[in-house]
């Protein structure tokens, strides 16, 4: 029988990692089955079983990744780090926590900006997106991090508790210090609506890139906003961080890392 793996999560019908892991298998000639498992309750009980019964290993989405945190028997440092897991690996008995979703980030922006070497980065939001990516920035040899969130208080505490692992500073949106930002990243959960952050649009004008790390068929409300205050401006969603997360997931699982760029470049012709 082939190697089982799931994402479990809830909703989970519209996920895109059963069509992103099968194609990394493909890719790689790796023999797996990957399947949506969709929890209603009782988080802990259901993935215990699945790796009880032979699962291998398994994605956590919404609303799970605290839960998963809490579950693990061992957790990563960049796990630890976001309070928060994205992937499973059932080894010899025990279930490890790690967090890919700060690397897949990563890896997006270097392939879209080359190196993040020296790179001045905005980050709107502080709930568990916006943790789950600061450690990866750093160590990615980012210069400095100004944290902004709607909730000022909630972007202090994440200045305080990663003060250790390089510049940061926090503020709500009013206060964003009119500095030079080389991108903007978005983890705010706003164009889920169809909102943007409300920053100072003059942030846009000498920016690289706004990144948003929401993604849909079309480009996502920070996009339009962002391309509306700086014509010249890159804009992307957050497609091909799922993707990255995924390699790296499939990565931990496999031991073989797939090439993300015609996977997303696949993803994006079949929404189209
Ligand atoms: P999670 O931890 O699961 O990521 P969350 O804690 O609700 O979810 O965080 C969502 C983030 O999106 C927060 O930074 C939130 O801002 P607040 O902390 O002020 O609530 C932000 N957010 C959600 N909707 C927003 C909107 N319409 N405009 C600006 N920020 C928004």
């Amino acid at each position: 029988m082939e190697d089982r793996y799931v994402v479990f999560g809830n909703p989970v019908k519209h996920s895109l990692s059963p069509r992103i892991h099968k194609m990394f298998a493909e890719q790689t000639k790796q023999k797996i089955e990957y399947e949506r498992f969709l929890v209603e309750e009782d988080f802990p009980g259901k993935s215990k079983n699945f790796f009880l019964a032979g699962g291998k290993g398994a994605n956590v989405t919404l609303p799970y990744k605290e839960e998963a945190f809490k579950l693990a028997d061992s957790l990563s440092e960049r796990a630890q780090a976001a309070g928060a897991v994205n992937t499973l690996i059932y080894k010899e008995g025990k279930i490890l926590g790690d967090n890919t979703d700060g690397a897949g980030l990563v890896n997006d922006l270097e392939s879209q900006l080359g190196s993040l070497k020296d790179k001045r980065i905005l980050l709107l939001g502080a709930g568990g997106a916006a943790k789950g990516v600061i450690i990866p920035l750093f160590n990615a040899g980012i210069a400095s991090l100004h944290i902004a969130n709607r909730t000022e208080s909630k972007a202090h505490d994440i200045a305080v508790r990663f003060a250790n692992y390089g510049k940061i500073a926090a503020s709500g949106y009013d206060d964003i210090p009119n500095d030079i930002f080389d991108v903007i990243i978005n983890s705010t959960s706003s164009s889920i609506s169809g909102d943007v952050p409300a920053i100072n649009t003059d942030l846009f004008f000498n920016a690289q890139l706004a990144y948003d790390m929401f993604y849909q068929k079309e480009p996502t409300s920070f996009m339009v906003f962002a391309s509306r205050h700086n014509a010249d401006i890159k804009v992307s969603d957050g497609l091909g961080m799922l993707v990255g997360q995924a390699a790296e997931s499939f990565f931990l699982w496999r031991g073989v890392k797939p090439d993300i760029k015609p996977v997303i470049r696949k993803l994006k012709a079949e929404m189209a």
